[in-house]
């Protein structure tokens, strides 16, 4: 896999992004609402460089199967999410690619009543998006490619990556073999 950020600039991004954070929710509590799966490193990261009253709660959006660019059917579940009525909101996920996932996860939660509603993302894919709505906060711009790390995966492995890169039709091809032996022992 060929690295397109390495650790060291992930972290220099998050803090870039904290620090902008960090400004816009001065003197206010914030209530950070993390994207289930991908944005669990991202949301660990982030809070521990935010020196402000918090709360961390989840929602789970699931649409995306493996590295296809056509979309399944996205479903959400709020159940698990805090109470945010009358909060000042911040809504974190890993990547912004076409922008449905966030445009629908934005749309879910504005029913809540939160006071504010900003949104995160650590990525956000250049040449991609298909709706009316940008990240309130963006870490880094990245080509149209497949990537994995820093929580993004592929057929949910290669999230624990320390680094981002991106995936080839070499590494899908391995990726295939491993499965097929791991479910031969
Ligand atoms: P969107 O709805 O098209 O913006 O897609 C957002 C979701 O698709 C993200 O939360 C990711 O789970 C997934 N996704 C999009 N691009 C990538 C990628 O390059 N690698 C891994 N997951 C991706
Ligand atoms: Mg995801």
């Amino acid at each position: 896999m060929r690295t397109l950020l390495s650790q060291e600039e992930l972290h220099a991004g998050v803090c870039r992004m904290a620090d902008q954070i960090a400004a816009c929710y001065q003197g206010k509590q914030l209530t950070i609402v993390g994207v289930l799966t991908g944005s669990v490193v991202l949301v660990a990261d982030l809070i521990r460089l935010l020196d402000l009253p918090i709360r961390v709660g989840v929602i789970q959006a699931s649409s995306y199967r493996g590295a296809t660019t056509i979309r399944g059917e996205l479903s959400i579940n709020s159940e698990l999410m805090l109470d945010i009525s009358g909060r000042d909101v911040l809504l974190v996920d890993d990547i912004f690619d076409t922008g449905h996932t966030l445009h629908k996860v934005i749309q879910r939660m504005r029913e809540f009543e939160p006071t504010s509603l900003r949104s995160a993302v650590l990525l956000h894919k250049q040449g991609r998006q298909e709706v009316d709505i940008r990240p309130d906060f963006i870490a880094f711009q990245i080509p149209d490619e497949f990537v994995v790390g820093f929580g993004l995966d592929y057929e949910d492995m290669y999230r624990n990556l320390p680094y981002l890169a991106a995936l080839e039709p070499a590494d899908i091809a391995d990726h295939a073999q491993m499965i097929a032996e791991a479910k031969l022992n």
